[in-house]
């Protein structure tokens, strides 16, 4: 037996041995201890109440404790959210055995209410989880510490990072660029509550993969403690979609833009290797050197070491990539990558050898080296030029004509070049070549612009020099003439008087002929000096009928002389011109003094004056024999002459005085036969 029995059974005796023992010292002390009545009597009482004692405690054990401690059980079981019903009811019809039964139907319907919430919560949470993990945004939990307790799938993936590892890590641990600008959202949630949002943030990833993506930050407050929620959207496809095109504007503005072909190449570069362009840690173009027939390496962006790549990784600024505002920062900070670019600015691949480089430009073929160690199209030069074991080239193909290549790879983070990527680039390369072509072709036609306008000045000049040589053989051979003339008849007249003979008659018109001849003389000097310097206009409101009326009045002895009728068609109140009025009578006097050379006896010229067009016309017809049809587009050179005595400057100081005040003058012949000179002015 049990000593705990032994105890408990003992209880149940507990007073009869109190009175045993009473009487055992009672006994005692009246030394009746050995008496046999005594041994007779107390030992069998004693004996009895063990025995009574024992059936007492069986019995209440059986009828109370057990039952009692089965419920004992039970609640204990419930404490612990066990609610299972009992495998059988217990028996009798005692309170007890009720009380048991009634709790045992109790647990069994709390056992049915807590299952089905159980089922419940773990279909929520399961729904929770597949939503949680599955989401394509990139899903952060993080705790009082901005340690991360959870991190979704997806963001696992794409930050090559394991579950188990990431778990605890530090925010600042995962992101180790940006840190400050996440970290300040971090607390501006925690401390305010709400959402936040970081917009087109640069993120990069464990394996440098640049990431643009919009951040919301929320706060959740769970059984008093907070933890910020972090939903990570990755916009890189689109924002790379949105650069592109307007990469594309932007070089196209720079080749207008800048003059030097070095920025337009940079542009170009800075549009493959940005984070928000196609990505490529690195770039180099090498275009055709036409003189020296090689691959010339003419430009190159990207980082020189990992030091370097990272920090420019880490500074691409938020917001829309503008290669334009880089470009002009370009002065102030000094350039990355500048051991690369005096790489390729030295580098040299002749065409005639089948170097890789020209392969894919001859092929027209974008070139993807996975293995630049094993690969045996590639030559020890480039490999050493690449440096790299991965790489790609794309030919730059404008219109039909190759013109060099883009050389591109992931030399600091390692990424795989995919299939995609080569794409882009061999578009954004085909984009680049248009550039190039139309930047070469600008500066072409920029040179022959020049030399054309060289050739113009040249042309200018000798035709300047010609003209005045014309103008001195013709002034020459016109004051020869008269001269020689002149001299014949001084002489002669020097004979006569020397002979003391009076020949009057002969020396009359001797000094007739000579006088004749000097004021040829007179006209020609006085014609081509108005012609090369014409006296300063003194500009009025004049009426030109003014002008005809005066002309008209000096050649009138003359228009009687040939013969000629003249007919004025003037118009009444013809608004006043601007003019020199000496000028314009030079006009009249010398159309009409052709007309007056051409029209026979009996002609008529007419003058007509009128408004057409808001200008104030002048036409001066005659009745002669028109103009010839070939001489019609030289009638206003200078020296242009078909007179014999004629010194061809009449029409050209027309046109010279009538352009001078803005006018213009046409000569036609006139379909009633006869030639036209119309003047039209512009009215103030
Ligand atoms: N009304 C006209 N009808 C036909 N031909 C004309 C007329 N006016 C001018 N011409 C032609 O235009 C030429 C040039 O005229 P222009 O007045 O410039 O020189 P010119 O009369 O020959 O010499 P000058 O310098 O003495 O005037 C003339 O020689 C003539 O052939
Ligand atoms: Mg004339």
């Amino acid at each position: 037996m049990k000593l705990g029995y032994f105890f408990k059974i003992s209880l149940f005796f507990f007073p009869d041995m109190v009175l045993l023992v009473y009487l055992y010292f009672l006994f005692r002390s009246e030394n009746l201890l050995r008496a046999p009545l005594f041994i007779a009597v107390f030992l069998p009482v004693f004996l009895l109440l063990v025995v009574q004692a024992s059936i007492l405690y069986l019995l209440s054990d059986r009828l109370y404790f057990r039952k009692l401690r089965d419920i004992g059980e039970v609640i204990k079981e419930y404490k612990k959210g066990r609610f299972f019903a009992s495998a059988k009811a217990m028996e009798g019809r005692d309170e007890l055995s009720q009380l048991f039964n009634e709790l045992a139907i109790m647990g069994k319907h709390m056992d049915d209410i807590v299952s089905t919430q159980k089922n419940e919560i773990d279909q929520l949470r399961e729904m929770y989880n597949n939503v949680v993990f599955s989401i394509t945004s990139y899903f952060l939990v993080l705790g009082e510490k901005n340690d991360i307790v959870f991190a979704n799938d997806s963001f696992c993936n794409k930050f090559q990072y394991d579950r188990d590892e990431i778990y605890g890590k530090r925010i600042d641990e995962v992101f180790v660029f940006l840190t400050g600008r996440i970290l300040e959202s971090v607390g501006q949630v925690k401390v305010e509550g709400g959402t936040t949002i970081l917009e087109k943030t640069h993120l990069l990833s464990r394996n440098r993969i640049s990431v643009i993506a919009d951040i919301k930050f929320s706060r959740i407050d769970q059984r008093g403690a907070s933890q910020i929620i972090m939903v990570i959207d990755d916009i890189t496809s689109r924002c790379r979609k949105d650069y592109q095109i307007s990469l594309i504007s932007q070089i196209s503005e720079s080749i207008q833009r800048d003059s030097e072909i070095d920025t337009v190449l940079y542009t170009i570069l800075t549009g493959v290797t940005s984070g928000s362009g196609l990505g490529f840690n690195r770039a180099m173009l090498l275009l055709v050197d036409g003189s020296s027939k090689a691959l010339a390496g003419k430009m190159a962006v990207g980082p020189d070491s990992l030091d370097e790549a990272i920090e420019i990784w880490s500074n691409l600024p938020s917001g829309r990539l503008n290669v334009l505002s880089q470009l002009k920062e370009r002065g102030e900070q000094p350039r990355k990558g500048l051991n690369l670019l005096r790489k390729v600015l030295t580098a040299h691949f002749p065409l005639d050898e089948g170097n890789l480089l020209v392969m894919a430009m001859r092929g027209v073929e974008n070139i993807h080296v996975l293995d630049a160690a094993r690969d045996e199209r590639v030559d020890q030069e480039l490999r050493d030029f690449a440096d790299v074991n991965e790489f790609v080239v794309v030919p730059l193909v404008a219109g039909n004509k190759t013109i060099g290549v883009i050389m591109a790879d992931n030399k600091f983070n390692q990424m795989p070049i995919g299939n995609d990527s080569i794409e882009l680039l061999s578009i954004f390369a085909f984009q680049a070549s248009l550039s190039i072509e139309s930047y070469n072709n600008l500066s072409l036609m920029k040179k022959e612009m020049e030399k054309l306008t060289d050739r113009q000045e040249a042309i200018v000049e000798s035709e300047k020099l010609a003209a005045v040589g014309r103008i001195a053989s013709h002034i020459a051979h016109e004051i020869r003439n008269p001269l020689v003339t002149v001299g014949g008849y001084a002489r002669r007249v020097a004979q006569l008087s020397r002979g003391g003979i009076k020949k009057e008659e002969m020396i009359y018109s001797a000094a007739q002929v000579i006088l004749k001849e000097s004021e040829r003389l007179e006209k020609v000097l006085s014609n081509v000096m108005d012609f090369t310097r014409p006296a300063p206009y003194i500009r009025e409101f004049n009426s030109v009928n003014d002008v005809i009326h005066d002309t008209v009045d000096l050649l009138r002895n003359l228009f009687q002389e040939r013969r000629l009728e003249i007919r004025l068609n003037l118009m009444e109140d013809v608004p006043l011109v601007k003019s020199d009025f000496n000028q314009m009578k030079q006009v009249m006097l010398n159309l009409l003094q052709n007309a007056i050379d051409i029209t026979q006896g009996g002609g008529a010229i007419e003058i007509a004056t009128c408004v057409k067009e808001k200008r104030v016309q002048i036409a001066v017809r005659d009745t002669g024999p028109g103009i010839r049809p070939d001489d019609l587009d030289k009638l206003f050179e200078p020296f242009f002459t078909t007179k014999v005595t004629g010194v061809g400057l009449g029409l050209a100081i027309v046109k010279k005085i009538i352009t001078d005040h803005g006018g213009d003058i046409i000569a036609s012949n006139r379909p009633e036969g006869g030639a036209e000179f119309l003047i039209s002015l512009e009215l103030p």
